[in-house]
């Protein structure tokens, strides 16, 4: 049935098991488009809804099955008429529908949810089966709470819906019980004990209730079983399901395992974005693959050794997952050749400054703030603009007069091509007068594109943070200053901005 033995086929129920979640649900035009981008992902099946739970999701199901041509599109039911009529109705414009039915297997459920019996329940998956390959050709069967299922009775369960024309066995671990171990060998009971297993292939449906979803999933296949259910961010009930982004990276990293799929993993961490966002569902900092940190380095050791040579403390390729590159995190834990890195990153050369100045500078303010950002290096040189642009700007002395009747008026001492000039300009406000008085004496005008001020802590004798992006002639530079005098620094960023065009 399979053409290469070794083929993982991806179904992603994002749009199933983790639309359930609560506060995650989407309308049927950004269930479009997630599918629309899980299609140019390269996923294999899209569980696009379970059609009889709403008139939403019936839409949905119907509407994406015209936008999405690619991906077989599947619907979930129960094992009954009603919910396999409304899937094959939500399925009729799909080009590759699959219905997925199916029923508990557990004697938890078989007793407690259906208050039933092992053979009666087994006739009705039987009965759902061939109800459903009576509307399309493909149908996937679930056995849920297969993780807690006694294994001769599901092998037994698994092979009846087969000989009904199931074409996916699926083997949930419903609450995310078992151990990669338990779950691997019961895919391999069924590869071993169901005699017309080679005409379905086996999927693997792993919760996440335990951490295990997806160590669960790989042992499944690593037993026999090709199709992985996951969601993106591995979103879903609970604990979640197993994270699509991990199986893919997982059979990427190791080569050795030796599978293949269709997914373009540059694609992920896009992907990962727009699901969060859309629902509303924040991505965990330490998240595997998409995770904030998950590419980002903070201590000193790790820092200077990723700087040294990637490897050294990544095993993927952050450019593999659409990341265009790993980050160094400025902590009060960085050493000199993280901030060096940025240094130069952010156009200074080790030539121009003192780095062991800066670096104990750096320290000193790393301390009191838990990360340092580019704005905070370029604060930390904006000071070093005055001593080491010699041959460029330098505000010698700056006065302002503003008030309500005379206008603010600004005189500037400036040294500039060594030696020192004055002027004097008036403004619509004091920043505008400095500006322009530095103006007169450059003799030349520049355009201030972005300007923004902030206070550093609080207070009225706060220090004030200035960044402006200047531009002229098609170039464009950006500025730094402080002062506890908000005009004194906005004058420091428009040098230093100016001192990057010389
Ligand atoms: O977790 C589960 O068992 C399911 C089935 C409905 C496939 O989501
Ligand atoms: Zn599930």
């Amino acid at each position: 049935m399979l053409h290469d033995p070794n083929r993982i086929y991806i179904f992603d129920t994002t749009l199933r098991d983790g639309e359930q979640v609560p506060g995650c649900q989407l309308s049927t035009v950004e269930k479009i488009e997630i599918a629309k981008s899980l299609e140019i992902l390269g996923v294999d099946v899209i569980e696009a809804g379970f059609p009889i739970s709403s008139p939403g999701d019936f839409q949905s199901v119907l509407e994406l099955s015209k936008a999405v041509r690619e991906p077989i599109i599947c619907a979930l039911t129960r094992a009954n008429k009603g919910d396999i009529d409304c899937a094959a109705e939500a399925l009729k414009f799909a080009k590759r529908p699959r219905i997925h039915t199916g029923i508990g297997a557990s004697d938890n459920h078989i007793k407690y949810k259906f208050n039933s019996n092992r053979e009666a329940i087994l006739e009705r998956a039987v009965e759902a089966v061939k109800y459903a390959k009576s509307f399309v050709e493909d149908i996937e069967f679930y056995a849920e709470d297969a993780g807690r299922a006694d294994n001769e009775y599901l092998a037994k369960m698994v092979e009846a819906v087969i000989e009904a024309g199931a074409t996916v066995v699926n083997i949930p671990d419903t609450n995310g019980y078992c151990l990669p171990e338990q779950y691997g060998e019961k895919i391999r009971f069924l590869k071993e004990n169901v005699k017309n297993i080679d005409q379905a292939i086996i999927s693997v449906h792993c919760h996440n209730d335990l951490g295990l979803a997806t160590a669960n999933s790989i042992s499944g296949i690593q037993n026999g079983a090709r199709q992985v259910e996951c969601t993106i961010n591995g979103i879903g009930e609970r604990a979640g399901n197993t994270a699509l982004e991990e199986i893919v990276m997982i059979l990427k990293t190791h080569h050795s395992l030796n599978f293949t799929h269709k997914i373009n993993s540059k694609h992920l961490f896009e992907l990962s974005g727009m699901v969060s966002r859309m629902m509303r569902m924040p991505v965990q900092a330490n998240k595997a693959i998409v995770g904030k940190n998950a590419f980002a380095h903070s201590s000193g050791i790790h820092q200077d050794g990723v700087l040294k040579n990637r490897e050294t403390y990544e095993i993927i390729n952050p450019e593999d997952v659409g990341i265009n590159q790993s980050e160094i995190i400025l902590t009060a834990r960085s050493g000199r050749h993280a901030l060096n890195h940025h240094l130069e990153r952010l156009g200074y050369t080790i030539e121009r400054i003192d780095l062991d100045q800066v670096y104990e500078r750096f320290l000193t303010l790393a301390d009191g703030k838990k990360e340092i950002k580019d704005d905070d290096i370029l604060f930390l040189m904006g000071h070093e603009t005055e001593n080491n642009y010699k041959n460029g700007l330098a505000i010698k002395a700056l006065k302002v007069v503003c008030g309500d009747h005379d206008g603010p008026e600004a005189t500037v001492i400036l040294n500039y091509k060594g030696k020192d000039s004055e002027a004097r300009a008036k403004g619509n406000g004091p920043v505008d007068a400095t500006i322009k008085a530095i103006e007169q004496i450059i003799g030349k005008s520049f355009n201030i594109k972005e300007f923004n001020i902030h206070a550093m802590h609080s207070g009225s004798d706060d220090v004030s943070k200035v960044d402006m992006r200047v531009s002229s002639e098609g170039k464009s530079y950006k500025g730094y200053g402080f002062s506890t005098d908000i005009v004194r620094a906005s004058a420091n960023a428009y040098i230093d901005a100016l001192n990057k065009f010389v």
